[in-house]
């Protein structure tokens, strides 16, 4: 069965004590409230993950890491490997996310190593494509989205794809305050759906979950989620504040 999510991506934002409190409110209020069998998530900072799942234990939220290494162990100053990130607690890691491709470089190939090390070590992984504002104009947005999504998923096995999420953030609106629209938002994610089908096959793409990213707002969700081939989203800004965060989960 497809999953519908809702996963905060904090970013560098929100020092520890903010987190923690924010996850220990956010995990009362859902107790108390069924959310209709959608799942929850917090990508908080790595410093935040051990702390922020220890918190979740007791409840039904999700906890996911916002990258991984590309490595597995050794001498790389800095680096987080995905074995440590589930080690602290988490479920999933975001990978390829705009921010990472953009300012840090990260191209298809470093990008499918990391899903490849995620998927071994334990971790679901959610997969970021999303075209830049010239490709939309150009033309070019499912080009491109089908590149990063062949270059970064087709090696995988069937077993694994199992274990994907595909966010797709159209980079013109994350974080931006422009949102694709519904129609942009569905035609894309049946575009990805039918990639992972004839890939392979339709169990796979039928159960695969894809969110949508940019710039969801609590009045701006319920729209695009009710879109057939769009099964939550995977909400930045309007993550860091309870209020915006509880009203995406519930617009859907
Ligand atoms: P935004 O970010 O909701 O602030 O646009 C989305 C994301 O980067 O995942």
């Amino acid at each position: 069965m497809r999953k519908k999510i809702v996963a905060g991506n904090w970013k560098m934002n929100m020092e520890l004590s903010e987190g923690m409190n924010f996850a220990d409110s956010i995990n009362r209020y859902l107790m108390n409230k069924p959310h209709n069998g959608v799942t929850v998530m917090l990508c908080p900072p790595f410093v935040h993950l051990v702390g922020i799942s220890e918190i979740l234990k007791s409840g039904n939220i999700s906890v996911g890491a916002q990258n991984c290494s590309s490595e597995t162990s050794g001498a790389f100053t800095g680096e987080v490997s995905a074995a440590m990130i589930k080690s602290a607690g988490a479920e999933y890691v975001i990978i390829g996310h705009s921010e990472r491709r953009t300012l840090f470089n990260e191209d298809n190939s470093l990008l499918n190593k990391k899903i490849l090390l995620a998927l071994n070590s334990g971790l679901k992984v959610i997969f970021c494509c999303g075209e830049i504002f010239k490709e939309r104009v150009e033309d070019a947005h499912f080009e491109v989205v089908k590149k990063q999504i062949e270059k970064g998923l087709f090696n995988l096995a069937i077993d694994q794809i199992n274990n994907v999420v595909i966010a797709y953030e159209p980079v013109w609106a994350v974080g931006t305050g422009s949102t694709a629209t519904p129609e942009q938002t569905q035609e894309m994610h049946a575009f990805i759906r039918k990639l992972i089908i004839d890939k392979y096959g339709f169990e796979a793409g039928d159960n695969l979950s894809i969110l949508y990213g940019g710039s969801c707002t609590p009045s701006n969700a319920g729209e695009i989620f009710s879109e057939p081939d769009v099964d939550g989203g995977l909400i930045g800004g309007a993550s860091l504040k309870m209020e915006d965060f509880i009203g995406i989960i519930e617009s859907i």
